[in-house]
């Protein structure tokens, strides 16, 4: 079988296994998909293991994308704009060749899947971490008009724009000043606050008319941020779930040069989460 692993720490409950077999069955190949635990320290050690025991293609999550990157022989043009790699493809001759599969990946939730126009928003970016560095470029592509980086700690929204260098376009405000900095149709939250249990606090008045809101994470029923969205009057709430799966579908196709349909397998899992 081809043989394939997502590592995170935790990772018990990811949703890509289930997501990549449902793949492999609609091209009848024989894959094998496992959730590996690694904790940052022996991530490259068990990633050596997984490919000295036959393994292929693999996918990297929190909190490992960062040193993923690091590990490359070879990143992709995305991937080394973002310095985060979160797929990793096996070079013939050892060592591996990374991409970031997130930023596409959202694009074509919002785009394809949501018939979403992201041209002429103005963006506010709620977090600067590996997923915020993962998204920012496709998004800027995908043509928002203005990309404002806002971070709990204000340093590594900085880092952002800087490692982003479009000074006319990219500007970062203080998470504090938020409520008195002005409103945005399109808020995506690209913070971990929800996966690690903690809360946010966000001003209403942040959220314009016609808003689109965007959660990168999502889990049983909305999460924190989309009510938060809701209640703000937003029009357009959407969760990660689609991204998630897109983003498979883009490594699907990274490893076996065929991307597959997404419509199933996102429709089962929404209904799992429902
Ligand atoms: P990821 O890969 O999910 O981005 P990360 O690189 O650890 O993980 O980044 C986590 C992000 O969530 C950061 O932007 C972090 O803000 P800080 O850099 O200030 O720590 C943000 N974050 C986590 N918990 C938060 C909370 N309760 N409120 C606001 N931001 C939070």
């Amino acid at each position: 079988p081809h043989r394939h692993a997502v590592f995170g720490h935790p990772i018990s409950h990811s949703l890509s296994p289930a997501i990549h077999r449902s793949f492999a069955r609609e091209f009848g190949l024989d894959l094998r998909y496992d959730a590996i635990d690694a904790p940052a320290e022996t991530f490259a050690a068990q990633l050596a293991e997984f490919r000295a025991q036959g393994g292929g293609g693999a996918n990297v999550t929190l909190p490992l994308k960062s040193l993923a990157f690091g590990l490359c022989a070879q990143v992709s043009d995305y991937a080394a704009r973002t310095g985060v790699v979160n797929t990793l493809e096996p070079l013939p001759g050892g060592g591996w060749r990374g991409h970031n599969t997130d930023g596409p990946g959202l694009i074509a939730d919002l785009v394809e899947r949501q018939r979403q126009d992201l041209r002429e928003r103005d963006l506010l970016l709620l977090g600067a971490g590996g997923a915020a560095q993962g998204v920012a470029f496709a998004l800027l592509d995908a043509g928002v008009r203005s990309l404002t980086i806002a971070n709990r700690h204000a340093e590594r929204a900085d880092a952002l724009a800087d490692r982003i260098g479009e000074p006319g376009r990219v500007h970062v405000r203080y998470w504090d000043d938020l409520a008195t900095q002005g409103s945005w149709d399109f808020i995506i939250n690209a913070t971990s606050a929800g996966v690690e249990g903690g809360s946010m606090d966000l001003p209403f008045a942040i959220v314009a008319p016609r808003a689109l809101c965007y959660d990168l994470s999502y889990g049983r029923g909305a999460t924190q941020f989309l009510a938060w969205a809701r209640t703000a009057h937003a029009v357009h709430v959407f969760d990660g779930l689609g991204m998630l799966v897109e983003q498979a579908a883009e490594a699907f196709a990274i490893w076996h040069g065929r991307r597959p349909d997404t419509e199933a397998i996102y429709a089962e899992l929404r209904a799992r989460l429902d």
